[in-house]
Order: structure tokens, then sequence, then C-alpha cells
């Protein structure tokens, strides 16, 4: 756990708003945000006086290592808005420890946890105008660490930054999702980063996700790097698959990121007395379950896709198409449940919810 610090941040507010440019209506994902930034520096062994400050560009040498060796982390949240006004969060500790799991992977300090949350909470306080309320609507909240000090030799950074950013967002993934099974490249190895929200381990999807792009899919699922034959995750999303009645995904690993959305998928199954398998999973046991009619869902879940659901998939030069189920499919009762404790339309019998203070 992180160090206690006693915080005392600054605030230097925007002197406008640029809100009234926003048009909430056509918002692409992670292009717009808000007039707010929090930041706090790593210097001398600690972390400084952190501050929010107005959102904008902000000057570091070329030679800072985080552009040379990537050392870099980050996190994926969202603050939600209801009805009377009220901002919310979805397990935002989950988040902190996991931010904390990845910056200890990458050799980079962790970040206090009165930092953090003083500084999400007075940030969402500032920019809350930018939350729109309704199902589907939410503030992506993006925290992240970078290296900085300005030497390019290769080993940990002596300095650092923690930076929030937030930005309106409408759903990731518009529509269904067509996915291609990954038979060479891999994400993630044993022993690897794959666990950690390292912002390399995007970068490396980045050229095989183009490829399935090219051949008009929109992710990758991921395989096991030594033999190609276990399911993954889909790199934005972990993944479920449903044989029958019966929910599958993968356990987590030191390949495998251990998603706030994917525990609560699970654990909303469970509460729904739907049959939970968390284990291994072989690309042929979906196959040979697409082709016998059994396998009647696949979807993916993640904080950006909430619950995305899969049409068809893609293997050895092969697609397979699943049926739609439309409102019936448990995608849909799943996605419905996790959007109303979110909004704070359901009751939240796991204390999932964090009220923004
Ligand atoms: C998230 O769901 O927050 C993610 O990390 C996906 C992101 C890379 C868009």
């Amino acid at each position: 756990m992180a160090e206690t610090y006693t915080s005392n941040l600054h605030i230097e507010k925007a002197s406008s708003s640029r809100l009234q440019d926003v048009n909430f209506k056509d918002l692409a994902f992670g292009v717009t945000f808000t007039d707010h930034m929090f930041m706090c520096d790593f210097v001398d062994g600690q972390w400084q006086q952190p501050k929010i400050v107005p959102y904008g560009p902000m000057p570091m040498e070329p030679s800072a290592r985080v552009f040379h060796y990537g050392q870099a982390v980050f996190e994926g949240m969202k603050a939600y808005k209801d009805e009377q006004g009220d901002v919310f969060l979805f397990r935002p500790e989950e988040n902190f420890k996991r931010i904390n799991k990845s910056c200890a992977r990458l050799a980079m300090p962790e970040f206090p946890e009165d930092y953090f949350f003083e500084g999400l909470n007075t940030l969402l306080n500032l920019d809350k105008d930018w939350i729109q309320s309704g199902v589907g609507n939410s503030l992506y909240v993006r925290p992240f660490a970078i290296a900085t000090e300005p030497i390019i030799s290769a080993a940990p950074s002596e300095t650092y930054r923690f930076m929030i950013i937030c930005s309106p967002v409408s759903p990731y993934y518009k529509g269904k999702v067509k996915v291609v099974i990954a038979e060479h490249f891999s994400r993630s190895a044993d022993g690897g980063v794959g666990f950690a929200k390292a912002a390399g381990n995007y970068a490396a999807q980045f050229y095989p996700t183009k490829l399935a792009q090219q051949k008009g899919f929109q992710q990758v699922i991921w395989t096991d790097s030594s033999t190609h034959s276990y399911l993954e995750e889909a790199g934005t999303m972990n993944v479920f698959f449903r044989i029958n009645d019966t929910l599958i995904t993968a356990p987590t690993s030191d390949r495998i990121l251990d998603g706030v959305t994917r525990k609560s998928v699970i654990q909303l199954a469970k509460d729904n007395n739907i049959n939970v398998e968390v284990r291994p999973i072989k690309v042929q046991e979906i196959v040979d379950a697409a082709n016998n009619g059994s396998l009647k869902e696949i979807f993916g879940s993640g904080t950006a896709a909430v619950i995305s659901e899969i049409s068809a998939f893609e293997y050895q030069d092969k697609i397979y198409e699943l049926d739609d189920l439309g409102t019936t499919g448990y995608a849909a009762k799943m996605k419905k449940e996790m959007l109303h404790i979110q909004h704070n339309l359901a009751e939240d019998k796991h204390n999932w919810r964090y009220p923004v203070k």
C-alpha cells in the first residue's frame, strides 16, 4: 500500500470553460477533455505538492525516459451522474490498487491513496458540469503515470508525473464487435506485464489489430503465447463465452488484466444464479461449440467497452457468426444491471458505487 501523505492540494482554476463548445450528442471516445487536470510530480524520492490546473499542453524534455522506454502506466474509470445531479464512480478503490500494482511492475513509485482520492474528488467536483446524466453517458477518467527524468540510459527514472485527465464519452464500440482469434501474434507472456495496465501492452496490440481491422474486424482475442490454443483477453476487454447456459471466462494470471468490470460481471452472474466457470478455455472448445450450436454468446467487458457483444469471430480463416439474442442474452442482461447500478438506478448490494464527495 502506498505511503500516506498529508495533501495540500493546490488548485488553479481555468479562466473560462470550454463546455459550451461540446456537442454531447456526437462524442467520439477520448477526443474531448474537461477544463482541468490533476498532476503531481515525484522528485527527490517523494511525491510533491499535488495540483489541479487548467487542462492543456505541458512542456517536457524530449529525453524524458517515458518517450524512450515506455515507462508508463494508466487506468480507466468512469464517473456517472444520476437524475438528482449526484456523481458516482464505480469501484475506484480497485483502480487505485491496480495502478499501484502496475507501477510496482514497471519499477515506478506507488502513488499515495489520500492524494489519489482527494485529487479525484476535487477534480470531479470542479468539472462535474461535464458529466451528463442518463444511461449511456459518462465521464471517462484516465489516471496515468509517466517517467519524466531527462536521461536516455536504459534504467528506471528517478522522477515521475502522476496525472488524471477526464473525457466525456459515449459507448466505446458503436454496435457489435467482430474479432479475430490470434494464431501468431501475442499480447503477453508468462512473467511479463500482461496483468498490468502498462502503456506498452496497448502499443504492442496496434499492429495485429490493424491487420484484423483491414479484414473488417474490430479486435483481436489474444491466445496464450506458447501454444495459441487457449483464449485469454481482447486487449480493451476481458472476454466471456456462453456455452448453453454456462458463462466461462479465463482465470486472471500474469498475462491477463484483472478487469474491474470482469469481476463485477462474474458477481452479477452469480447473483442471477447463472453458472459461471473461471477456467482455461481452449479455442477448440469454442469452435466445437459454435459448430454444434451450443455457443450462444461471446461478449467483452471493460470500463470503456462496458459490455460489448461479439457477433462473429474468425479462426483459421473461417468466420463463425453468432445469433443476435437481443435483450434476451446474458450480455444484454448483465449490461443493463451494471449500468443501472452505475447510474444509481438500482440497488447496490455489493457497495460498488462510490459517491463523489
Ligand atoms: C478501459 O476500459 O478503460 C481501457 O483500458 C480501454 C482503453 C484502452 C480504451
